[in-house]
């Protein structure tokens, strides 16, 4: 298992090195684990003023998984576009052809608490979102700023997508949805949006491949609403890139905490980025308060999606519960009677647990 660790900016390197922690304790364990480090994001640009470098993209292209922390830092918010740390992130995704990316969002019966909404809404929840990641008005081309015949200045983004990234990332969400409760929503704004029209139909004719699953579409703001009114009812939420990322923050508040929530993005051949959901956080960076249990489960992720282990996938998610079964509870869910530690305590205690 070759795993480029790429720890980036703000918490990052706190939470990455509890990651690594637990990689360390498997390959104790007699497991085959390669792990080389990388600058990504505001780290990469100032070790090459760039926020990808050619050696990063190198390594990651050259590894089976990469294991990400988070990007951004205020020092570099004023640097010119294609310097900032989030460039480094897009490009990444780009560059390795990671066009699903998996979030899922569950609610562990410890933490129910921790959620804004009222426990009955939020028990038991297990979503996966899969949001398709390369594609989308985030990526579509032309865009800028220009001037107008009047004189007038236009911001404008082109929204795009060709049948081939529609079919390719619908057949990732069915295949998913077989493995699950075989529920599938395809969310989009086909009311509006000519983007979606055509996202709904191919999803449709991909929908037919896999009668089992029970297929239906929703408009975005209907699935903004419905996920905070009725969050059950979905098993498996299919969308753009755009849509993906609202719906996924969204999502993540109901499990209580950003801080719990991985994700995988996946290329055709199961080669993976892992990533937790959350930012860089750079108001707590260096203060060994953040929640490490999101990269954490990313590397469950790692071991499920790219290097299909699931035992030890398993073996993680299981050690994960237990440290919260334990009381053990970093800030961002803490709730009183509780026992607060910090990021690499939490960290230890899963190793141990493990
Ligand atoms: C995410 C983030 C990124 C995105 C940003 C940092 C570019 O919000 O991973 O959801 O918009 O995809
Ligand atoms: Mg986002």
């Amino acid at each position: 298992m070759k795993i480029a660790v790429l720890p980036g900016d703000g918490i990052g390197p706190e939470i990455v090195a509890q990651a690594v922690k637990v990689l360390e304790a498997l390959r104790s364990d007699g497991l085959k684990i390669e792990m080389e480090h990388a600058h990504i994001g505001g780290a990469g640009y100032d070790a090459a003023k760039d926020p990808l470098p050619e050696a990063t993209l190198k390594l990651s292209k050259e590894s089976d998984a990469v294991l990400l922390g988070a990007v951004g830092g205020y020092q570099y918010d004023n640097l010119p576009r294609p310097m900032r740390p989030e460039q480094g992130l897009l490009r990444i995704r780009k560059g390795l052809g990671l066009f699903a990316n998996l979030r899922p969002a569950m609610v562990y019966p410890e933490l129910v608490n921790a959620s804004t909404l009222r426990s009955d809404i939020v028990s038991g929840l297990d979503i996966m979102i899969l949001r398709e990641l390369t594609g989308d008005i985030y990526f579509g081309q032309p865009r800028g700023i220009r001037t107008l015949d009047n004189g007038e200045r236009q911001g404008f983004d082109t929204m795009h997508y060709s049948e081939s990234e529609i079919r390719r990332v619908a057949h990732v969400g069915f295949q998913i949805a077989m493995k699950r409760n075989k529920k599938l929503c395809s969310v989009d704004k086909a009311n509006v949006l000519d983007t979606s029209m055509f996202w709904r139909e191919i999803v449709t004719e991909v929908a037919k491949e896999y009668p089992q699953v029970e297929t239906s579409h929703m408009y975005v703001d209907n699935a903004a609403m419905q996920l905070v009114r009725a969050p059950k009812q979905f098993d498996v939420i299919l969308t753009g890139n755009i849509f993906g990322d609202i719906l996924s923050d969204e999502a993540s508040m109901l499990t209580g905490s950003i801080g719990m929530l991985p994700s995988a993005s996946l290329d055709s051949n199961n080669k993976g980025l892992y990533e937790p959901c959350h930012g860089s956080a750079p108001d707590i960076a260096g203060k060994d308060m953040a929640n490490p249990l999101a990269t954490i489960l990313s590397v469950a992720m790692m071991m499920q999606y790219t290097f299909a282990r699931p035992d030890l996938s398993q073996r993680i998610e299981g050690a994960v519960r237990k440290v919260l079964q334990q009381g053990l509870r970093t800030g961002d869910i803490y709730e009183d009677g509780k026992q607060k530690v910090g990021c690499a305590a939490m960290g230890d205690a899963v190793v141990a647990s493990l």
